[in-house]
């Protein structure tokens, strides 16, 4: 427990940082960034994509799980949480109300109920009490270290060991970048008064790194010329009152070739209980789909690329089913050029795969490669008809902005030789 001393300036710290843009806590003041970005890995054996923070006092690296729909920044404390800066939060203060956290444990911790692996879908039956301390992430400059930016009182939540489980080797816990006002994106705007959005660059290649921008682009690229990206599409964020911290989009329409995918379209709202629905998820690495409509979608894939093509199928390879010869499909000089496939979205917004984003080499032996159709079964009752995974998400911009709610993004960025790896740390910071 901290002493009252520490706990009011706990309390002055964290309304400074909440309800002022123009007056900064003493170690925040010294750089304040426009937009802050942080290297994405990928983990090779869960595919789960990972980010490092720095933590505590003397600092510790803190690799991270990324999440879109956690709520807030969790990690596993237990004993060998040891930092001078640590400080638990009491029930009732403007901490414990701005979480949303509404169980009180004994010593007057705030603490929630919230908690979850979002791998598993495990919650600790205790639940997880809230405590803040100094993060520290650094900006990265081209192949340097940038300047590093200190967040004081960061909010976050204890997890119990356990609940690393499922987690990517080596990870610490999972940064929440859910659409709450405690999730990293709210707490990094909050602190450094930037716009109250992230974007995401995932990149296809395995060893290279992508990008996670907070804050405000412009979003600069390497190539022969130097680029900027911007987004040409939007579509509003949708609530879902069940799971308030996911992204939700509003999804009405499969269209193949100008052809619509015939589905049971009520899969396409969120019911009364929180189900159905189309959200995104960077856990899974492919897009999953309710079993009709996977179904559906391949049946209509398929009869097109054997129709227009004479594309030939071939033995399914785990976990797709769609698989093709690659030697019978179309090309063009950045791979194989498939019809797209289009969710169609309110005010005649469409967002566009392509063969970059829609089919996956896939390799069983040396003998045995083929073209995957990239979807993935998610059986009968999935809690979204449709989760768009990280492989949809590869080479594309999409930003995700709580404050206006709405995505932005791009379509592939392969055609225009742009690549998420390319991502120029060193123009936002
Ligand atoms: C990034 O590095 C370049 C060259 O090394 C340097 O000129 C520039 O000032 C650095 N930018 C920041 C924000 O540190
Ligand atoms: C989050 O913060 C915004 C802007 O400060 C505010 O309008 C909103 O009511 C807050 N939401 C919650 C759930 O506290
Ligand atoms: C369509 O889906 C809804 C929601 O799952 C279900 O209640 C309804 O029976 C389905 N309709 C048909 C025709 O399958
Ligand atoms: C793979 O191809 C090689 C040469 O084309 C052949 O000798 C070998 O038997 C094939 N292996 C399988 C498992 O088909």
């Amino acid at each position: 427990m901290p002493s009252s001393y520490h706990y009011h300036i706990l309390i002055f710290s964290l309304l400074l940082i909440h309800y002022s843009s123009t007056t900064t806590s003493s170690s925040a003041a010294s750089y304040r960034p426009k937009s802050i970005a942080l290297p994405v890995s990928r983990d090779p054996s869960t595919l789960q994509l990972t980010a490092k923070v720095l933590q505590r006092t003397p600092p510790v690296i803190i690799p991270l799980t990324l999440d879109l729909g956690t709520p807030f920044l969790w990690v596993s404390c237990g004993k060998r949480y040891l930092s001078s800066t640590y400080r638990p939060v009491s029930c009732g203060s403007p901490q414990c109300t701005l979480a949303n956290a509404k169980i009180c444990k004994t010593n007057n911790i705030c603490s929630t109920s919230s908690l979850k692996n979002p791998v598993t879908n495990i919650s600790p039956p205790s639940g997880g009490e809230l405590a803040t301390d100094v993060i520290r992430i650094n900006s990265i400059n081209g192949s340097n270290m940038g300047k590093t930016v200190t967040i004081p009182n960061y909010l976050f939540v204890c997890a119990p060991m356990s609940l690393l489980q499922g987690l990517a080797k080596g990870v610490s816990g999972v940064a929440g970048l859910g659409r709450t006002n405690v999730s990293l994106p709210s707490q990094l705007a909050s602190t450094f008064s930037f716009s109250r959005k992230f974007a995401l660059c995932l990149s296809s290649f395995p060893s290279e790194d992508g990008a996670l921008i907070f804050g405000d682009g412009p979003y600069n690229f390497a190539s022969d010329i130097d680029v900027e990206v911007t987004l040409p599409s939007y579509t509003p964020l949708v609530r879902n009152p069940v799971r308030p911290s996911e992204y939700y989009i509003g999804v009405s329409a499969l269209r193949i070739s100008q052809a619509d995918v015939p589905i049971n379209k009520s899969l396409l709202s969120i019911d009364s209980k929180g189900n159905g629905g189309t959200m995104l998820s960077v856990i899974y690495p492919y897009t999953i789909m309710e079993t009709s409509i996977y179904k559906a979608l391949i049946t209509e894939f398929d009869n097109i690329l054997k129709t227009n093509y004479k594309s030939k199928r071939v033995a399914p390879i785990a976990p797709f089913e769609a698989c093709y010869d690659p030697s019978t499909l179309p090309y063009t000089r950045i791979g194989p050029s498939v019809p797209d496939i289009n969710l169609v979205l309110p005010n005649g917004v469409v967002w566009r795969m392509q063969a970059t984003n829609s089919l996956v080499y896939s390799t069983l032996s040396p003998n045995q490669s083929a073209y995957c159709l990239g979807f993935v079964n998610g059986g009968s009752n999935p809690r979204a008809s449709i989760v768009i995974g990280a492989y949809q998400l590869e080479d594309v911009l999409v930003q995700f902005d709580l404050a206006k709610s709405r995505l932005g993004f791009t379509t592939s960025l392969v055609p225009d030789r742009i690549r998420c790896s390319r991502f120029k740390f060193n123009s936002v910071v």
